[in-house]
């Protein structure tokens, strides 16, 4: 029996392009991979994990739905010694190292379709993409056990610059459903975060006003929605 693999790891799943070659990097439990099996979504799929642990779940949720053979397990920290794929998913890990992974792994530059979600770090992550020449060609928030998470696809484009509002929800987000709430908590938390440094007397008028147009500026857009 096909198991419910989540409204989070559905939306990641539904994210993957029909495409010849699908990396899932941190795969754990495989669901990802089994899902994109069943449904015809890649030609050849790996699944990777750093730990052994969790290689083995996915070895024996890849058994149990009868698809061994048809998915590659690779022991192997972030893609290192994995060649280009088509497509890589790197879900459920904090910004950072989802970083740290695609920087080492140059190809992810050459016509490869990034399907990444965050669970930490989503600003500095999104900076990170747009600094490297990254676009975010879509942007999906998805609501699981009362938290929202962010599922963001890119592909290297070259780059074409960024404003600042787009650390915070990429222009391809800001039409996705549940923007809206996603946005009311960026908003609330920058605010919060204003408010005490203020209060504290943290910031110089300098920063005062960037932080007061960034608010105002994601509050316009909000309206927008
Ligand atoms: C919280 S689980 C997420 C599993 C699954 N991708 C999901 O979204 O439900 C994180 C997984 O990433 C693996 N992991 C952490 N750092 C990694 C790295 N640098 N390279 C590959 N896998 C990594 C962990 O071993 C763990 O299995």
């Amino acid at each position: 029996m096909e198991k419910s693999i989540g409204s989070r790891l559905l939306c990641v799943a539904e994210s993957i392009p029909e495409c010849r070659t699908l990396v899932d990097c941190g795969c754990d439990h495989g669901y990802v991979s089994i899902y994109a099996a069943r449904n015809g979504i890649a030609e050849r799929i790996t699944a990777s994990d750093i730990n052994r642990g969790p290689l083995d779940n996915a070895e024996k949720e890849i058994a149990a739905a009868r698809l061994t053979g048809k998915i590659k397990t690779v022991l192997t920290n972030g893609l290192d010694g994995i060649e280009h794929h088509d497509c890589v998913v790197i879900a459920g890990m904090g910004g950072e190292t989802i970083m740290d992974i695609i920087s080492r792994a140059e190809w992810t530059k050459e016509d490869c379709t990034l399907v990444l979600q965050p669970m930490t770090k989503t600003e500095l992550l999104r900076e990170y993409l747009y600094n490297e020449g990254f676009g975010i060609t879509d942007e999906k928030f998805v609501s699981e056990n009362g938290h929202l998470y962010c599922v963001i696809i890119a592909k290297h484009c070259g780059g074409a610059g960024y404003e600042p509002f787009e650390k915070y929800i990429s222009r391809a987000g800001l039409s996705s459903p549940n923007a809206d709430e996603y946005m009311d908590k960026i908003i609330a938390r920058l605010a919060y975060e204003y408010e005490r440094k203020c209060g504290a007397g943290a910031l110089s008028d300098e920063e005062k006003e960037k932080s007061e147009m960034l608010i105002a500026s994601l509050s316009k857009m909000r309206r927008t929605i």
